[in-house]
């Protein structure tokens, strides 16, 4: 057996890693912090390269790659999302992804995305509202009551200062998961029995839920004036959450409109539908909130520059911690073109 020398070494976070950073940093803190890495890189988004993400749509799901570069590093995500998967024992989502040196092209982190990428929807989520929410909207609808609900709420929470989360899911035994998992916090938990009790009072409006088709969680007649809605569920194509008539009352914020235009709940509306990109608010370029009447939506598919600020937080938050191992990722040849003869030698 050969050592491997350093060069072909690549931290690996796994699962219970992850876990383990998220307990020492906290977990609010941690949605605080990744949230801040999020804004700072929609503040530099002109820099990226930007394409969709590559998706493979089947029957039953979608696995999607999502990379992106700011010039120095690369990132990757692979991520599927087969919301018929819990009725087998498994998640909608799970993932895992890969942040690179631009200038080798050696990879610098490997790391679990399946608890990752709910802590980075969720801390995107609460940035967006930080900027579209009423201001003081401290009550949430959260309806949708599965792996990322409890997350998105403590965003809420943590960023933006929700106080009160009423939950809603067709299947009462995923609020009852929720209520049970955020009754730590010190937030107000209401349960409720239908998506119109959800919303009552409610001045913010997340829609998470999961389903392969076209669904209409909220219809047109439920939204009044001034709310903030977070529409995180409707993110392929035939998957919406919102009547299209909400669309037309509300002013539209995306990530990356080529992707969200095939995704997101305006897939449902013509090509030039007017939106605003995020990153254009987050920069000071657009506005965002502009009175207390208007509804906001954010229209979250999930974009690549979001798992990139995410990678870069993991990269510089394992530093110096056991939170990773070293992973024999990468062949080091003594003389870098003879890959064949390192082959032969292992096995003398
Ligand atoms: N925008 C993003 O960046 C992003 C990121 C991650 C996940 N997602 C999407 O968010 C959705 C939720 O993901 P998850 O991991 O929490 O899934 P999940 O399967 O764990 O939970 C979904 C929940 O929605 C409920 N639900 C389904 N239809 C409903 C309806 N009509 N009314 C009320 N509740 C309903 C289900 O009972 C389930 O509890 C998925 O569609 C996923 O693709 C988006």
């Amino acid at each position: 057996m050969t050592t491997p020398s350093h060069k072909a070494l690549v931290p690996f976070v796994s699962v219970d890693n992850m876990m383990r950073l998220v307990h020492s940093i906290g977990i609010e803190t941690m949605l605080r912090d990744l949230a801040e890495y999020v804004e700072a890189d929609f503040k530099r988004w002109e820099l990226f390269d930007k394409t969709p993400r590559v998706a493979s749509h089947s029957d039953v799901g979608v696995i999607e790659l999502m990379p992106t570069s700011d010039g120095e590093a690369y990132g990757f995500k692979y991520v599927n999302g087969h919301p018929k998967n819990t009725s087998e024992g498994l998640q909608t989502v799970t993932a895992f992804g890969l942040l690179a040196d631009v200038y080798t092209g050696y990879p610098v982190l490997f790391t679990e995305m399946t608890m990752l990428t709910a802590l980075r929807t969720a801390a995107t989520s609460a940035m967006a509202a930080k900027y579209l929410a009423p201001k003081g909207a401290d009550t949430m609808a959260m309806i949708g009551n599965g792996a990322q609900s409890e997350f998105q709420t403590l965003a809420m929470k943590a960023i933006c200062g929700l106080k009160t989360v009423r939950l809603f899911d067709k299947d009462p035994a995923a609020t009852e998961k929720c209520a049970r998992n955020l009754g730590a916090f010190g937030l107000n938990v209401v349960r409720c029995s239908s998506p119109e009790e959800a919303i009552e009072g409610a001045q913010i409006l997340t829609t998470c839920t999961a389903d392969k088709q076209n669904a209409t969680i909220l219809t047109d007649n439920m939204i009044g004036a001034g709310v903030h809605i977070n529409a995180i569920g409707g993110d392929c194509p035939g998957k919406t959450e919102l009547a299209a008539g909400i669309l037309n009352r509300s002013d539209v914020f995306v990530e990356f409109p080529p992707q969200t235009r095939i995704e997101g709940e305006i897939q449902q509306m013509p090509e030039d539908f007017a939106v605003t990109e995020l990153w254009e608010v987050i920069s000071g370029q657009k506005q965002g909130r502009r009175d207390d009447k208007q509804i906001t939506l954010f229209d979250s598919v999930g974009f690549a520059i979001e798992d990139f600020s995410a990678l870069r937080y993991i990269r510089d938050h394992i530093k110096g911690t056991e939170f990773f191992i070293d992973l024999d990722m990468l062949a080091d040849p003594d003389d870098p073109r003879d890959l064949f003869g390192m082959l032969q030698r292992s096995d003398a």
